[in-house]
């Protein structure tokens, strides 16, 4: 599995074959990391062995996921290694839990930009970047709460490190593509998971202010799905709570939740084209 052994000089210890034979754990600071070669879903993994081992600090890696999910239900599908998987356990403050979606985005886009990665966030936590004017995702994050865990947020993390993690035919990069290197797993995950400490355990104004530096798309027209219902207007801001404001008409309303579809600009969506003599039509992501 790469090169992690370099990692667990410190803290190494065996793996307890029930849970992950084959695989290979170590602490970075008070968290407990194992890394899979290959699971279903990483958060499915965090989830039992959080409930088995309740108090430990937890992240689990792996190489590949058999049934990797992203937000709205969607699937999640990274080509083996070519990717950072990763579900990590935080235990935000009572007032944050609905923070952490956007604590984590700003931890990852903190940590991305240390690599020369020119990254935005697109509400509620979208890894974005923009090679030629473009926006494309360079990874995602997937927030869940489990009854079983109460006070705690399983925060999944995926993000594109090589060209060929994401499937071809959607608006995706790679943090290659876009900061010409790619950081080694270990490497990220290392940068990554003090920072998901730390903004994890912030309080709510501090995270909306955090959140505010990194953002794209604020000020911009945009769509919001919200299940049934479809929002078009103007994105104007985030409230304590982290949901997006619109401001449809003269109404603004409040989005807690939901898909975020942003106007690519009528220069690129004209070049995407092809064609200069046509009046160019905006395009989503
Ligand atoms: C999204 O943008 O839709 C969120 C994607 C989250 C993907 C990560 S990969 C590691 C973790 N395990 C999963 O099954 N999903 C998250």
């Amino acid at each position: 599995m790469g090169n992690w052994a370099a990692m667990t000089a410190e803290g190494s210890f065996p793996v307890e074959p029930a849970e992950t034979a084959g695989d290979k754990e170590f602490h970075v600071g008070e968290t407990r990391v194992i890394l899979l070669e290959s699971v279903a879903s990483t958060q499915d993994e965090l989830r039992r062995l959080a409930i088995l081992a309740p108090g430990t600090a937890l992240c689990i890696v792996a190489q590949e996921q058999t049934a990797g999910r992203g937000r709205s239900g969607r699937e999640w599908v990274a080509q083996r290694g070519a990717a950072l998987l990763l579900s990590f356990l935080a235990t935000p403050a009572p007032a944050s839990v609905q923070m952490t979606p956007l604590a984590a985005g700003v931890a990852a886009a903190e940590t991305l930009a240390e690599f020369g990665c020119p990254v935005r966030l697109k509400w509620p936590n979208d890894l974005i970047a923009a090679p030629d004017g473009a926006r494309c995702k360079l990874g995602g994050i997937l927030c869940e709460q489990d009854a079983g865990l109460p006070g705690k947020v399983l925060v999944g993390i995926g993000i594109n490190l090589l060209a060929e993690a994401a499937p071809p035919g959607l608006p995706a990069t790679s943090v290659a593509a876009v900061a010409g290197r790619a950081p080694s797993q270990e490497e990220l995950l290392c940068a990554l998971l003090p920072r998901l400490q730390r903004w994890c355990s912030l309080p709510p104004s501090s995270i909306r202010k955090g959140w505010l530096s990194w953002q794209t798309g604020l000020g911009e027209s945009v769509t919001v799905v919200m299940g049934k219902r479809t929002i078009v207007g103007e994105a104007l801001g985030i409230d304590e709570a982290g949901a997006l404001l619109v401001r449809e008409g003269d109404v603004t309303v409040t989005c807690p939740a939901g898909d975020v579809h942003l106007q690519q600009s009528p220069r690129h969506a004209q070049k995407k084209a092809g064609d200069a003599e046509e009046t160019p039509m905006p395009k989503t992501i």
